[in-house]
């Protein structure tokens, strides 16, 4: 069966590939990944707060850890709390890139345009074919304006698209108030792909410390939906490539999602729990599930499902949303 997609320009044997996470932070398991079928390989994020203290550190020549002052540095980790440093960062990508064949995406996390993006350059020098740059923000400011909020990851898309010139997806939230019009303007930033979508830390609180708790739960195919809904929108009516990041567990995820629009489909959480050959068993059944259902080509299915020749995808949506209250039957 022909799975083959394009995915940022890149010619991919499938779609499916493991998404940013610790699943890439040694090179065995960047092998493992490979040897199950990764179509590509997306490196775990560098992160503005960390870079920015490397960054002020050596300004200051002094030790990072002697610069933090403010209360807000205090919640994040020192330098030694993250995963790997900078430097380490680009030199596993290095690493990374010579040991496997299939493309490496290297990630950026932030959300602020800054000096920090200078990393992206960085990223390509050392081998990345592809670049995510993660935009995770929760507006907490009564100040700050959706166009502000917005402004802000346009203006790290246009400085990043400016330093380097392998491809760029932009991994996305999926609270904004008008995500397409958004999308738009990603693209006309020059953004290749967007990634729908984060998934957002959700802390829980502990009653009877009064402390909140830091949770990390893995996902299940509940939150595929959400997903859905969105790739149906977007797809078709933008340049950018679009992947699935949440939610992919089962073969019929991935069906779905590429029915929607979907050119790449990203896991996390099914291979943490499963282990790298979740990503060959997947494609197997992929394989199958397109055979059995007459299809010649996964491309014949890409789309299938979006709302791109929809007359009116706003009226549709509507429609759909006050049919399912009024069906609603005790
Ligand atoms: C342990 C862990 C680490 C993660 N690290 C990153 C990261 O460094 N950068 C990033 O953009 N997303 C990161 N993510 C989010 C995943 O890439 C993905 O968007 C999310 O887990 C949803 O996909 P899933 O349902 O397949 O897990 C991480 C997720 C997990 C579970």
């Amino acid at each position: 069966m022909d799975l083959t997609t394009k995915y940022l320009g890149l010619d991919l044997a499938h779609p499916l590939m493991p998404g940013a996470s610790p699943l890439a932070t040694e090179l065995d398991s960047v092998r493992r990944l490979e040897d199950a079928g990764a179509s590509a390989i997306v490196m775990h994020s560098l992160f503005e707060e960390q870079i920015a203290m490397e960054q002020a550190a050596s300004l200051a020549h002094e030790d990072a850890h002697a610069e933090s002052s403010a209360e807000a540095t205090s919640y994040f980790p020192r330098p030694e709390g993250y995963r790997l440093g900078p430097d380490d960062y680009l030199a596993l990508l290095g690493r990374i890139k010579g040991a496997v064949k299939v493309p490496v995406i290297a990630s950026l996390n932030g959300t602020t345009p800054g000096g920090w993006l200078s990393y992206a350059r960085q990223m390509q020098q050392a081998g990345a074919d592809a670049l995510e740059l993660n935009v995770y923000h929760v507006p907490t400011d009564p100040k700050v304006t959706a166009e502000q909020v917005e402004g802000a990851a346009v203006e790290m898309v246009k400085a990043v698209k400016k330093s380097v010139t392998i491809p760029v997806a932009v991994k996305l939230g999926s609270f904004y108030s008008s995500l397409p019009h958004f999308a738009h303007r990603l693209e006309a930033a020059g953004a290749d792909g967007l990634v729908l979508f984060n998934r957002f830390y959700q802390p829980d609180i502990d009653v009877e410390k009064l402390e909140v708790r830091r949770t990390l739960q893995y996902s299940t195919s509940a939150e595929l939906n959400l997903r859905l809904r969105w790739l149906a929108i977007l797809s078709g009516r933008l340049r950018p490539s679009l992947a699935v990041s949440g939610g992919v567990h089962a073969a019929t995820d991935v069906v779905k999602a590429v029915m929607a629009g979907a050119d790449a489909v990203q896991l996390v959480s099914a291979l943490l729990q499963q282990g790298p050959a979740h990503l060959k068993q997947l494609r197997e059944e992929l394989s199958r599930w397109l055979e059995q259902h007459e299809y010649e080509s996964l491309a014949q299915m890409r789309g299938s499902m979006n709302l791109a020749k929809s007359p009116d995808p706003t009226a549709y949506e509507r429609a759909n949303y006050i049919q399912i209250l009024q069906g609603w039957k005790p």
